[in-house]
């Protein structure tokens, strides 16, 4: 090693909310040297009990190899369970390849800054995108409380309850029929919940029909692509638009009457959510005609053409291939990065749950079976049983 690992590398800045661990001039060419770091890490990060913004100085520091692999584990596993964001600074040219090659296959944002300046400006413009769409707050942002649903005699969701926090990509996993869609549709207003609440931002709305549930800020993307085939690209995601203007209708009249700088103004987001999912080539195509994977690209098109404070995804890689999927879990981790927005997914394949989530609950056969990081579910006997269960 250039220099000796010692705790005091590590800092807590705690009105930024920034954890900073200095690797600089540090080189690691075995395993122990790693975990000697992650050891005091992660004790440290457990002992606050909260999430915090990454900053790691990688100046002069030098991975071996051999040992990226372990490194790239304990620094992810650190990143999942106490990170809202990263940064990292100063690092080589090998380093920095390393970093990005990684990134793009286990999609995180490699977030790389050549001085430590520009990183905690980065750092402060990501935090500033989180508080946009609220402060930091103990109480949920999204809360399910005791929800059942029932169809004739089936209960579809009993006594189902869970928080989502504020700026969180948030999982809901299970097998076939576990109740996952129906949870969606009662927490978008499509399902009024038998029993139970469903409260946004502090505001119980456990009555409120789908569109008034639009105007909150949750919006959604289906199971099945819902779009209107026959229509283009561009058409489509301008229907997201509507919840913002006025009359909440989408004519031609309406449309020519909200004036020249208004017409503009919803353009330009539009435009905005075309460049941002790269679909320009497309935009003039009659939905029904592309793909499945770029019709589920253009749903979420739709769903961020309301600038959501919460999106939920029902099963946003169902029917993708490899590179399509990651493709869309980069979006979806854009999204949450970019515009702060909490996110509920419901996804079947683990990897991606894995890669993206905070947090996870399981359902199985309408009730909540476990609940915690994807890593502690990913263990759990009980979910291992429940989804073992469903190939018998
Ligand atoms: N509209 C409905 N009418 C009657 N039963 C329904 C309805 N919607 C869902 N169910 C039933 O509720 C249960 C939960 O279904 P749900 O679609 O929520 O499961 P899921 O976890 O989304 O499953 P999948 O992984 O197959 O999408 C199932 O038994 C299903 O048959
Ligand atoms: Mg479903």
């Amino acid at each position: 090693m250039g220099e000796a690992w010692r705790a005091d590398r590590i800092r807590f800045h705690d009105n930024l909310e920034i954890f900073e661990v200095d690797l600089s001039h540090l080189s690691f060419t075995s395993e122990e040297q790693i975990d000697a770091v992650y050891h005091e890490v992660d004790r440290q990060l457990a002992a606050t009990g909260r999430r915090w913004y990454f900053l790691v100085d990688y100046v002069d520091c030098v991975i071996a190899e051999k040992v990226w692999d372990h490194f790239a584990a304990r620094g992810k596993h650190a990143n999942i369970t106490y990170s809202l964001g990263s940064v990292r600074v100063g690092a080589s040219a090998t380093t920095r390849e390393a970093i990005r090659e990684r990134a793009k296959r286990e999609q995180f944002r490699s977030n790389l800054f050549e001085t430590r300046d520009a990183a905690l400006i980065a750092l402060a413009e990501m935090r500033k995108r989180h508080e946009v769409v609220g402060s930091v707050a103990t109480e949920p942002f999204l809360r399910a409380q005791d929800v059942h649903l029932y169809f004739g005699g089936i209960g579809a969701l009993q006594g189902v309850g869970f928080g989502a926090q504020r700026g969180e990509i948030f999982s809901i996993i299970g097998p076939n029929g576990a109740g996952k869609t129906s949870m969606l549709n009662v927490i978008s207003g499509f399902y009024q919940p038998t029993r139970g609440q469903i409260i946004f931002d502090n505001q119980d709305y456990t009555r409120f029909k789908p569109p008034a549930v639009a105007r909150l800020g949750i919006a959604r993307t289906f199971q099945n692509v819902a779009l209107f085939k026959g229509m283009t690209v561009l058409d489509n995601i301008l229907i997201g638009r509507h919840i913002h203007m006025r009359n909440n209708v989408f004519s031609d009249a309406l449309y020519w009457g909200l004036g020249q700088r208004e017409e503009i103004r919803q353009r330009e987001l539009v435009e905005h959510v075309i460049d941002f999912l790269a679909i320009n080539h497309i935009r003039k195509t009659l939905t029904g005609t592309l793909p499945y994977g770029l019709q589920k690209r253009v749903e979420l098109g739709r769903a961020l053409a309301m600038e959501p404070k919460l999106l939920l995804l029902d099963e946003p890689m169902a029917g993708m291939n490899l590179e399509e999927k990651g493709d869309m879990a980069r979006f979806i981790l854009d999204v949450n990065d970019e515009w702060g927005t909490t996110i509920i997914l419901i996804e079947h394949d683990m990897g991606v749950v894995m890669d993206i989530s905070s947090h996870v609950v399981v359902l199985d056969h309408g009730e909540k079976i476990a609940e915690g990081t994807p890593n502690e579910v990913q263990s759990d006997p009980v979910v291992i049983r429940a989804y073992l269960g469903e190939e018998h």
